[in-house]
């Protein structure tokens, strides 16, 4: 297969929760680099969506890589159940840990449990608030949108922080995955690639009423083809 620019992490907010394990495959067919969870928790952000048991589904039906997107106030009371259920990055928010110490303890625990550590900022928090911090972690995720609900349009003006943070990683010769997340689709994901996003987390464009999973990932990957 042709080389990409990034890799697609399918996030299941919008895909038929009736029929999940077959969704999870036909996305894995078509091309899904990893698998984006997002766990909430009607306190951090207003909905309630899922914890363990549909990641532990999500990993019954897939090989691939699994980030859990902690959208919690508390992630930490979360990220054993997270790890038990087979997550292989935890990823909390900043905002959520509320301090610097907070967050390297966070991303410490992470690490303690097997885990790689992933902190995401909301479209408010600047990305320099990380630097003291991104040796503790393993990706940085960047929202495109106020968190809490898929089928959002992403604001690219956010995509600055991305272009911002991949200059300042390669100044000290770091290479991290920077995720982007939020109203990811075809038409925007190589300017994402380019702006120097490792990963595009794609929703509802993957999981949709006009197309199938393969479909869907095909549009995606054929946009990042180098
Ligand atoms: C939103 C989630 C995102 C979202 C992505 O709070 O963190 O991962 O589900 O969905 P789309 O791609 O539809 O914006
Ligand atoms: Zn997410």
């Amino acid at each position: 297969m042709t080389d990409t620019l990034a890799q697609i992490a399918p996030s299941i907010l919008t895909a038929d929760f009736g029929n999940l394990a077959q969704q999870v495959r036909d996305a894995d067919a078509g091309g899904a680099g990893l698998w984006h969870l997002d766990v909430m928790d009607g306190h951090f952000v207003p909905p309630l969506s899922f914890g363990k048991e549909v990641i532990a589904a999500v990993r019954a039906a897939t090989p691939r890589f699994i980030e859990a997107h902690l959208m919690v106030a508390k992630p930490g009371e979360q990220f054993e159940d997270m790890a038990k259920a087979g997550a292989q990055r935890l990823v909390f928010h900043y905002e959520a840990a509320g301090s610097l110490d907070a967050a390297r303890a966070l991303a410490q625990q992470a690490r303690d449990l097997g885990c790689e550590a992933g902190v995401a900022i909301n479209p408010e928090t600047p990305v320099e608030a990380l630097y003291p911090l991104l040796d503790a972690l393993d990706e940085v995720v960047v929202m495109l949108i106020r968190p809490g609900w898929g089928g959002q349009v992403a604001n690219l003006d956010l995509l600055d922080k991305v272009r911002t943070l991949r200059a300042h990683l390669t100044a000290e010769g770091r290479a991290m995955a920077i995720n982007i997340d939020g109203g990811v689709k075809a038409t925007n994901a190589r300017t994402c690639a380019e702006a120097g996003a490792s990963i595009l987390v794609a929703g509802s464009a993957v999981f949709n009423a006009t197309q199938t999973p393969q479909q869907a990932l095909g549009e995606l990957l054929g946009a990042l083809r180098t």
